[in-house]
């Protein structure tokens, strides 16, 4: 099994992306570090209890520190609600956890064969690498963030991610081999109400749950994108993971944008002007069908018909 420490900050999307892996049976999630983004690492940590308390199992679980690197704390409440799964407000109880996130992944780092799941803003990884760097040299780090072909999400050139922390962004960037799924990939991956529809036939308990946490996003995604459906970014990482061939990517030489009014673009030598060594693997492109009928299969343990999921995306 394939050694996983997912780095998050659920949020919605994430919460979709920690069931995800949880259900793959290729998987050991060796834990969960929480970085603050969507929601801060306390709220976050909640929603780990939550995700739990869904799916009878537990997490080690590692908060990280509460704010970015250098600059002020930013939320995305307005997009997964106050409670950071759609204003769901759910159950749970209380688990153990650790306030020691980048030694957690130092630790695990060292002992080989690890890929990091990076689904929220980096801090964590950046301040892990700052303290070891050597510790990461043979991890897979794979991180949802920045964008590279369009408008971002919070800015017109930033993703949030990139944005909430983008000295982390810069530092990972240049301190580590990591591949990066930005906002204008992950934006293919709409979950709408039609696909939502044939998961809740296919398992209802995991759809309807599915449903519950998704309202709220889909409302968001509505009133600001004119889109149906919610765009889930951060579950294409662990899917990436599991299929290589599901996606098209190439190697940049890429940087972010720390401050002014580009803060948070990740800014990639598509064209080489450079001349500087290549330090990213971007991905580029998706098989969005295949895509989906992995999602789907995983999530509800059974098999997609292609001919009735072809109609729906
Ligand atoms: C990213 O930001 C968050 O809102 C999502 O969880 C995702 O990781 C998309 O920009
Ligand atoms: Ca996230």
């Amino acid at each position: 099994m394939k050694k996983i420490i997912i780095d998050a900050d659920p949020g919605i999307d994430d919460s979709i992306a920690i069931m995800l892996a949880s259900m793959a049976k290729e998987y050991k999630i060796l834990g969960i570090s929480l970085v603050s983004g969507n929601v801060d690492v306390n709220k976050g940590y909640i929603n780990v209890c939550r995700l739990s308390k869904f799916l009878g199992r537990g997490f080690d679980i590692h908060l990280g520190k509460i704010n970015p690197l250098k600059k002020e704390l930013i939320n995305a409440e307005d997009t997964h609600g106050t409670d950071g799964l759609g204003e769901t407000f759910l159950d749970y109880e209380k688990k153990n956890y650790a306030e020691d996130a980048e030694d957690f992944l130092i630790r695990e780092a060292k002992k080989g064969g690890l890929t990091i799941f990076a689904l929220g803003p980096l801090t964590n990884i950046a301040r892990a690498l700052e303290k070891d760097k050597e510790a990461f040299k043979d991890t897979r780090i794979i991180v949802m963030g920045g964008n590279y072909k369009s408008y971002g999400n919070m800015s017109p050139v930033s993703e949030f991610n990139f944005y909430v922390d983008p000295d982390a962004a810069d530092y990972v960037i240049k301190n580590a081999n990591i591949e990066i799924i930005p906002l204008d990939v992950t934006r293919k991956f709409v979950l709408t109400p039609n696909i939502l529809s044939y998961i809740k036939r296919l398992n209802k308990n995991r759809g309807d749950f599915l449903e519950k946490i998704t309202n709220f996003y889909m409302d968001f995604h509505w009133e600001y994108e004119k889109i149906i459906g919610s765009v889930i970014n951060d579950p294409l990482v662990v899917l990436a993971e599991l299929r290589e061939d599901l996606f098209t990517k190439n190697s940049y030489h890429a940087s972010v944008i720390t401050d002014g009014d580009a803060r948070g673009m990740l800014m990639v030598d598509g064209m080489d002007f450079l001349k500087q060594d290549k330090n990213i693997i971007l991905y580029e492109d998706l098989k969005i069908l295949e895509v989906w009928t992995e999602f789907i299969e995983i999530f509800t343990g059974e098999k997609v018909d292609k001919e009735i999921l072809e109609i729906l995306i």
